[in-house]
């Protein structure tokens, strides 16, 4: 890879290794990790804090260490020489400070501008990665849970795709189970002559669904029995059954569609159905280990630590999400031969995904649960979404929220701001109604997605239209126009970037245009954290102090017109690009004019 060809490794990764050869040398024969941090401002740029825990760990061996100050100054000046370091110092009590070389910086940036953004990817120890996320459920609501799986899964898969990872995106779809006795004996029942009617007679498959579980409740209507017979006769593969219900999957794959293709999310569908085949011999394979019991006319797996088993069959015999679980997973390992595979639910799912993980380990398909041995399963869990009350998110008239209700509304509101400002500044003129309508598109849809990312995953997020579209603080909306910023400046110098790349370069003058360049290099080892983390909001904590450094540089620094003008429009474009990078891991379309 270009990478690998011009040995672009993260400054920290760097820096890691040179205090590594440090440690071995300042206290040989001890195994010590490099505890390396970003300085705070005023400290250097990165931090070396192995003295303290060294000293601590040291006392009462006979140490020469007087104290951790010492060897502090015994790891700074076992330090090798190396160009990326400027200078160092020792601080307080015992933190060695480090400067990294400005030239360095520089010409850090020059190469990615000239070799591509590619060259600063991150390395992973996988080559094949499932990211099973979105998995909505045939015919259910495809509700706020399900909204975050499609947003977060697609950054992760993003970012893992830009560390040149193989990955499936996989939509574990909820195509199987007992409800599909109701629907198919509802669609008998309410359409006869089903096979004719287009798929917008039951399009909305929620009221569908909702209507014929009433009936399915109602104990008079004699529907219960029939509903039971169908699941039967569905899975036995009677073709009449089979038909209805590829039906019903089939509007509502079609509904799926819209909403991803809106998102510009990209998904493989592989539902539970897929897997079905899997189940009895995966289930042998798991009784001839001895790991199911029977327990209450169930089969289940005992899990060491948790009060209720894995149940893996139910007690009328019939197959389970767990069981489905199972047999993916099995397929996922033995058939697609993936090394790591996550999953994106709620944080509700944990304990499912604890136990059948653990089932996984017990059976030897996993190797024992360390972070560092592969192949390897991982459940990404969110938070909730909050409405403006601190309960689960609703909207004003229905207890569901539509996404593309959502997505229109942000893109609504969007659009009046846009051509209220435009207006105001008298560039209305400027714009086609074309324009408008892709710009507010975009924006729009990156807030919504940008809400839902900057935070922890793990943490409930509070759903407002006021705070995310607010063109102030951490928000998309910001972002957009700190980036379209920087596009105009550069587009009002009207010179060659592609030229200026190879014949200029860059030098630091001011103290912030070099803080800007520090930052613009620090993507590396931030999508890196973010990949190994599986956390976008480190791309998003890096994008909004980005902009802010930007700011700042602008603020001191003139560029156009300026004896500097070459090197900086070179920063200028590098912080731009590294922006549209974060960007497009988010999954957010950038936009070049506002
Ligand atoms: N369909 C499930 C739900 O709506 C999510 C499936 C997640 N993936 C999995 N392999 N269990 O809750």
């Amino acid at each position: 890879s270009a990478a690998a060809e011009h040995g672009l490794e993260s400054v920290k990764r760097k820096l890691c290794r040179l205090v590594a050869s440090s440690l071995s040398v300042t206290v040989p024969g001890l195994d010590v990790e490099p505890m390396l941090e970003v300085s705070k401002p005023g400290f250097g740029d990165y931090q070396c804090n192995n003295a303290l825990s060294l000293f601590s760990s040291l006392r009462g061996t006979g140490t020469n260490f007087q104290n951790p100050r010492s060897i502090g100054q015994t790891i700074l000046n076992n330090l090798p020489s190396s160009d990326i370091v400027e200078s160092t110092s020792v601080a307080g009590p015992g933190y060695v400070n480090i400067v990294i070389s400005s030239d360095w910086i520089a010409k850090m940036i020059q190469d990615m501008l000239i070799y591509g953004i590619k060259t600063w990817a991150p390395t992973m120890p996988v080559n094949r990665v499932i990211v099973d996320f979105s998995s909505p459920n045939i015919a259910k609501e495809m509700h706020v849970g399900h909204i975050r799986s499609t947003i977060i899964g697609d950054a992760l898969a993003r970012m893992l795709e830009f560390a040149n990872v193989e990955v499936l995106r996989r939509n574990h779809v909820g195509d199987w189970g007992t409800q599909f006795g109701m629907l198919i004996e509802f669609l008998f029942e309410q359409f006869p002559n089903w096979k004719e009617v287009g798929n917008q007679a039951i399009e909305d498959l929620q009221s569908f669904y909702k209507a014929s579980k009433i009936k399915f409740d109602d104990e008079s209507s004699g529907f219960k029995a029939k509903a039971k017979q169908a699941v039967v006769r569905l899975q036995q593969g009677e073709d009449r059954y089979r038909a209805a219900w590829e039906k019903i999957c089939q509007i509502s794959h079609n509904e799926f569609d819209s909403v991803y293709k809106r998102l510009g999310v990209e998904l493989e569908e592989k539902g539970e159905s897929f897997y079905n085949p899997y189940i009895p011999p995966v289930l042998e394979e798991l009784t001839n280990k001895g790991l199911i019991t029977k327990s209450e006319g169930a089969q289940v797996i005992s899990i060491a630590g948790q009060k209720s088993p894995l149940i893996v069959v139910k007690r009328d015999g019939g197959f389970n999400y767990a069981s489905t679980d199972l047999a993916a997973l099995w397929y996922r390992l033995n058939v697609e031969r993936a090394e790591w595979i996550v999953y994106v639910t709620d944080v509700g799912q944990k304990q499912h995904f604890h136990k059948f993980f653990s089932a996984a380990s017990m059976a030897g398909w996993l190797p024992d649960q360390n972070e560092k041995e592969y192949p390897k399963t991982t459940h990404v869990g969110f938070g909730l979404v909050l409405g403006l009350d601190g309960k689960r998110f609703r909207t004003r008239c229905s207890e569901v929220v539509r996404l593309v209700d959502l997505l229109d509304e942000a893109k609504s509101r969007c659009k009046e701001e846009l051509i209220g400002r435009l207006t105001e500044n008298g560039k209305i003129a400027d714009w086609t109604v074309d324009e408008l309508d892709t710009t507010s598109e975009a924006i729009g849809l990156g807030a919504v997605k940008y809400a839902d990312l900057k935070n922890n995953r793990l943490t409930d997020y509070t759903f407002s239209f006021d705070k995310m579209l607010s063109d102030k603080g951490n928000t998309a909306v910001y972002l957009q126009y700190a980036h379209a910023r920087i596009c105009s400046i550069i587009r009002k110098a009207n010179k060659d970037i592609e030229e200026l790349k190879t014949k200029a370069s860059i030098t630091f003058v001011h103290a912030d245009e070099r803080a800007l360049g520090l930052h613009v290099i620090r993507f590396q080892e931030v999508v890196e954290q973010a990949c190994a983390d599986l956390l976008p909001h480190y791309l998003c904590d890096y994008l909004y102090s980005l902009s802010e450094a930007f700011s700042k540089f602008y603020a001191s620094c003139q560029v156009v017109g300026s004896p500097e003008e070459a090197s900086r429009l070179l920063l200028c474009h590098a912080t731009a690009v590294v922006m549209r990078q974060c960007f497009n891991l988010l999954g957010i379309t950038p936009v070049y004019k506002l």
